[in-house]
């Protein structure tokens, strides 16, 4: 028996994921070059790892990453407000920042990033992610980079997890109804 026999179908397969990343890095690269600005890559923890390491090599510029995790506050999730769990290393001040997000669903964590950043001082910011569902939003934010835009599945793979499992699958998936009920 493998993971792989719990998911129900593939929705974004390795090959897919590849392609995608290769357009978007030269979209990055095409579009920061011309700006004259190096981006500094802020890796949402934890789901957004494959995603971030597939994504860079693609990206023909002097890069820098870091990471971050925020969650939001307990019995709160529907004010957006944010506790940093693990603060970036680097000063955001000044820096071209470029979110890195596996998924943006309400929109609310991504907003509230990116309001943070722009307090912090930096001199722009932007938002990569593999996945958007814009059926979801209930914050009004968008993606300046999407990989795929979904309908409101539940998915899983690539970084996005079902209570920890499945973060390490190298293709975005359905699980089976029987893995959550
Ligand atoms: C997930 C995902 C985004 C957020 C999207 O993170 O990685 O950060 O939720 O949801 P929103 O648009 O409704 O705010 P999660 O808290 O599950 O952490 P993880 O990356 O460690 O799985």
């Amino acid at each position: 028996m493998s993971i792989r026999d719990e998911v129900k179908r593939v929705l974004v397969t390795e090959e897919q994921i590849r392609e995608r990343c290769q357009e978007l890095g030269r979209q990055i690269t095409k579009e920061y070059s011309e700006r004259n600005e190096k981006p500094l890559l802020v890796a949402l923890l934890r789901g957004s790892v494959p995603f971030l390491a597939e994504l860079m090599k693609y990206i023909d510029l002097d890069i820098q990453y870091d990471f971050m995790d925020v969650t939001s506050y307990a019995g709160t999730k529907s004010t957006g407000d944010i506790r940093i769990i693990k603060d970036l290393e680097t000063s955001a001040e000044g820096e071209d920042i470029l979110i890195v997000e596996d998924i943006i669903d309400t929109g609310r964590t991504i907003n509230a990033v990116m309001g943070m950043f722009r307090n912090k001082g930096a001199h722009s910011v932007r938002v990569v992610t593999l996945l958007d569902k814009p059926d979801r939003r209930v914050v009004d934010v968008r993606a300046d980079y999407v990989g795929f835009e979904i309908d409101d599945y539940f998915v899983i793979g690539f970084g996005l997890d079902y209570n920890q499992r499945f973060r390490a699958l190298p293709f975005v998936g359905i699980p089976k109804e029987e893995v959550y009920r």
